[in-house]
């Protein structure tokens, strides 16, 4: 699946700003051919951006979208396009209907748009709302139709033509779980049938049990791409939690918990817990640099927590918890979070970037060891 010839769709250093506002942010990504790739980010990530400037609906500020045409890969201009997106479905956000149509007539338009061969559209577009569950539906007006129903309409509209590579945002979004049921088993369908699905969600759930890759995304940047399984290892292996006193509030001993939860509450700009976080990031790096490598030590302004990667080895994790105690460090937590779920990792990840985003926007006081 890694060969360059699978690759059907490649975006390079793709990036898209509004006015001064950076929505992606040098995306590079590779779709291999037969993949269900899922693109998973909280709202505002930049995931809609990003498909609509696949669908050439937004023009890129830079970077490139190249897509697998006759065997090879040309990158997408304006003059190409429809030659390009062919063999392409789309559903960027929810689709407008006439409420007066009939998902008949909305997908014979599309089929015959799209060029489809006109004798075999009439089963063409029975069989794929058959597909969808909504057969018995489809002489009706979408007028009447629940928002879930015409969610479902819009997906098969993407794949009226039956093309290779079917792209979808949100599909779940808005959906009751059944419905939502209902597009995961149709995206697993889609799979089976050796198509190329592209998929965005902020729902980690519904990604991770259709798609072979994820993405994760957060302000506009990739901040992973791998399989469930590497992700899920990655989060299993190697991340230890430590919250410690800090020396301003064990100096005033006999209150010291209480001083650390109204911390808590203290504006996270306190220059006074930053000076002090990062000495101790420092100070972490000087106690563990025989079990750590550089950069593995972010810390949680909201939280309070460090968060320290490390080869996941039990006496590594033994030796490191005894040489922060020999260094005197106020070590009130140290454990390895049960994050097997995805979900750990996928808040981790977003919350790393938020960090970092926060450290940007205060270029003038550096957190030295924030991702
Ligand atoms: N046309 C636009 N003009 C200005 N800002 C936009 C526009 N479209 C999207 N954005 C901003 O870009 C960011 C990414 O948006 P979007 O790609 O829709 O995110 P997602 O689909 O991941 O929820 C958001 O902050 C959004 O407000
Ligand atoms: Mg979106």
């Amino acid at each position: 699946m890694s060969q360059s010839t699978d690759i059907l769709i490649e975006l390079r250093q793709l990036s898209k700003k509004f006015g001064k506002f950076t929505a992606v942010d040098k995306v590079s990504l590779q779709i291999y051919r037969g993949e269900c790739i899922g693109f998973l980010g909280p709202n505002g990530a930049g995931k809609s951006t990003t498909m609509k400037m696949v669908a050439n609906l937004l023009r890129p500020t830079a970077g490139e979208i190249w897509i697998r045409t006759n065997g090879h890969l040309e990158q997408l201009t304006g003059q190409n396009k429809d030659r390009l997106l062919d063999n392409t479905g789309f559903l960027i956000e929810s689709p407008a209907f006439y409420k007066t149509s009939t998902p008949r007539q909305i997908l014979t338009y599309f089929a015959k748009l799209k060029g489809y061969p006109r004798p075999e559209i009439k089963s063409r577009v029975e069989n794929i709302v058959g597909m969808i569950g909504l057969r018995k539906w489809i002489d009706e007006k979408i007028g009447t139709f629940s928002k879930g129903m015409k969610q479902k309409i819009g997906i098969v509209s993407a794949i009226v033509h039956d093309p290779d590579i079917v792209i979808l945002d949100e599909p779940h979004t808005g959906l009751d779980p059944s419905a939502r049921r209902d597009v995961r088993d149709f995206i697993l369908k889609l799979r089976e049938m050796g198509k190329t699905v592209f998929l965005s969600s902020h729902l980690l759930y519904e990604v991770s049990e259709v798609a072979d890759r994820i993405a994760i995304i957060s302000h506009g940047r990739i901040i992973a791409c791998d399989t469930l399984d590497n992700l899920e290892s990655q989060a299993q292996r190697s991340t230890i939690h430590l919250e410690v006193l800090h020396p301003s509030e064990y100096r005033e001993s006999g209150e010291s918990t209480e001083t650390r939860e109204s911390q808590k509450f203290q504006d996270p700009q306190d220059s006074k817990i930053i000076q002090e976080s990062q000495d101790m990031v420092t100070k972490l790096y000087r106690v563990l640099h025989d079990f750590i490598e550089p950069n593995s030590i972010s810390y949680h302004r909201d939280t309070r927590v460090y968060q320290i990667d490390f080869n996941g080895v039990p006496q590594t994790q033994h030796q490191m918890l005894r040489a922060l105690m020999a260094n005197d460090i106020m070590v009130v937590e140290f454990s390895v979070p049960k994050a097997g779920l995805l979900e750990a990792l996928y808040l981790d990840y977003i919350a790393k970037s938020d960090t970092e985003d926060l450290e940007h926007q205060k270029a003038n006081i550096k957190v030295e060891a924030v991702l």
